[in-house]
């Protein structure tokens, strides 16, 4: 497991490297002009690592026009209901995008266009059980969110559901399965190597 203690690491000083460099504003500034439907109907429970989410967006046509003129990138994530905030600190929402753990699951990254958009996601497989909705945010050319739209309410009511995650037993397997792939690569690289040399120096006598 060394090579994914290494990548653990790095993964967290670049992700810490990445939240120090980003420049950040507040929720309540943002434009509300996207408009965004999510597949699942309200109280669905969906299986993680098999279920699939639609997810659509557009610019709202009635918002001022123009207002998307900074538009650059959108970034579809998937976000904790407040019933699954509750007593869990480290999915607290704040007015301050930064420090905001509302929408920790990215669902996908997308070049604005005003038009109609969809993509079509399977539930990733860490994915925690919980009750979800989805967000789309608005990037300029500066990487600093200027617009958002979510597949729900203000109040957070509608169109929530349900993720139902992988038993640990399966997430583990996974691991397992993972780790001896690579086992299995390497160990074959190692092979390949010693019979070329082996060859080579058979070649030289
Ligand atoms: C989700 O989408 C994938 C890939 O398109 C497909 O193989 C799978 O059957 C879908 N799952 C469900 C539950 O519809
Ligand atoms: C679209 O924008 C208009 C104008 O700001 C607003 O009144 C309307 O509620 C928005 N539509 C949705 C579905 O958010």
């Amino acid at each position: 497991m060394g090579l994914s203690a290494i990548l653990f690491v790095a993964s967290i000083l670049l992700s810490s490297f990445a939240l120090s460099c980003y420049a950040s504003g507040t929720f309540s500034a943002l434009e509300k002009s996207l408009l965004v439907t999510s597949s699942p109907k309200a109280g669905h429970v969906l299986k993680a690592g098999e279920a699939n989410i639609t997810v659509t967006w557009s610019f709202n046509k009635t918002f001022q026009a123009g207002t998307d003129s900074t538009y650059k990138t959108v970034k579809v994530k998937l976000c904790y209901a407040p019933i699954s905030q509750e007593d869990r600190a480290w999915r607290k929402t704040k007015d301050e995008l930064k420090k905001d753990r509302t929408c920790q699951h990215k669902i996908v990254s997308r070049p604005y266009s005003p038009s109609t958009n969809t993509f079509t996601w399977t539930i990733e497989r860490d994915i925690p059980s919980a009750t979800y909705f989805v967000r789309a945010y608005v990037f300029d050319a500066e990487d600093k969110e200027v617009a958002y739209g979510q597949a729900t309410d203000a109040a957070k009511k509608s169109h929530l559901f349900e993720v139902e995650a992988i038993t640990g037993r399966h997430a583990s397997l996974d691991v397992a399965s993972v780790c001896f792939s690579v086992f299995a690569i390497v160990s074959l690289a190692g092979f390949f190597y010693l019979e070329k040399r082996k060859a080579g120096s058979s070649m030289q006598k």
